[in-house]
């Protein structure tokens, strides 16, 4: 049977997220939006693509009306303000929370067995929204953003040592803001730690560039970033889509995990058909685990003003 995937908002996240999946033929795509025409304009732009790209996918678009999403197995949200110079993710709280409450119900009525991934900022506070306004099981709301700030750090990390980026892993855990972790501990090429091949002072640099990796895509843009959103959004629904239990980082319901309870937070995770099918826990040292212990309460506080 076909696999379906909604995409909600068909913005720059949104529409490059529905033309990855078409040209990867992972699936049949809606792009759902408030906008009058863009969402049919869009998708009728990357059906005629798909006839030069070869694939088969078929994308349709819809303004305001949910019915042509019926039965999706994945649904990405990234409806919702982006950030604008000056803005923090955080200054989305209160009205990308509002769109949250409006889009949910609508997701859930018409695709009451799907997986949610969230996109929205600030991250894990919507996923903490979406999660109890859905009233789904905790392992079908997951929220990305440990694999764009991971893919970030990969970026920065093969630039430095010259290398491929596929010989780069990189691991990045907490909450997708200012206090996210990136852990060069167990960051690796070709499995060798990069704390034996570069400088304290080099890693130090990397890591606050990859903390400060959405800042600096507004700088230049006005607006914030989508290619490399996109990508990480595409990698966890090909890891659902296609049962692959891959290892990726991702927001989820922490249940005591990490010693980390009642929230979302970013994680190592398997993602498989049942979406979050296992929280992988590592050791921390005592530093990485304050550091990831910080960036929870600043999530929990968010979540605290919106009462999620
Ligand atoms: P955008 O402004 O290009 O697109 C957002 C779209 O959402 C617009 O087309 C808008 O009309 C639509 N929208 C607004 N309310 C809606 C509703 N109730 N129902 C359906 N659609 C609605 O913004 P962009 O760049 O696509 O970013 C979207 C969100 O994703 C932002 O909140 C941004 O901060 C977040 N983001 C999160 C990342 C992450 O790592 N988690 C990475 C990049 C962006
Ligand atoms: C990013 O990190 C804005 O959260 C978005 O690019």
């Amino acid at each position: 049977m076909r696999k379906k995937v909604t995409v909600v908002g068909s913005g720059n996240v949104g529409a490059t997220t529905a033309q990855r999946i078409a040209d990867k033929e992972l699936a049949d795509v809606v792009v759902v939006d408030i906008l009058e025409k863009v969402p049919a304009g869009k998708a009728l732009d990357m059906l005629e693509a798909g006839a030069i790209e070869e694939t088969d996918s078929r994308v349709t678009g819809s303004t305001n009306d949910y019915s042509p999403t019926a039965g999706s197995d994945v649904v990405v949200i990234t409806a919702g303000l982006p950030r604008k110079p000056g803005m923090s993710r955080d200054d989305l709280l209160n009205i990308n929370y509002n769109i949250m409450k409006a889009v949910t119900g609508e997701v859930v009525k018409y695709s009451p067995n799907c997986i949610i991934i969230v996109v929205t900022n600030p991250l894990d506070a919507m996923c903490q929204a979406v999660y109890r306004l859905a009233g789904f099981a905790k392992n079908r709301v997951i929220g990305m953003a440990g694999v764009l700030d991971s893919g970030r750090f990969r970026a920065f990390i093969a630039e430095e040592l010259k290398v491929s980026v596929e010989n780069v892993n990189a691991f990045v855990m907490g909450g997708h803001g200012d206090t996210m972790v990136p852990l060069p501990r167990l960051s690796t090429v070709a499995g060798i730690p990069i704390t034996e091949l570069m400088d304290a002072a080099t890693i130090e640099r990397l890591v606050n560039r990859t903390r400060n990796g959405g800042a600096e895509i507004v700088q230049f843009l006005g607006t914030s970033a989508w290619y490399a959103p996109s990508s990480a959004v595409v990698d966890m629904v090909e890891a659902i889509l296609k049962d692959k239990k891959k290892i990726l980082p991702c927001a989820t319901f922490l249940e005591g995990e990490y010693g980390i309870k009642g929230l979302y937070v970013g994680v190592p995770c398997k993602l498989g058909s049942a979406g979050v099918e296992q929280v992988v826990e590592v050791k921390l040292t005592a530093e990485e685990s304050a550091g990831l212990h910080k960036s929870a309460d600043a999530v929990r506080e968010l979540c605290a003003v919106i009462g999620v």
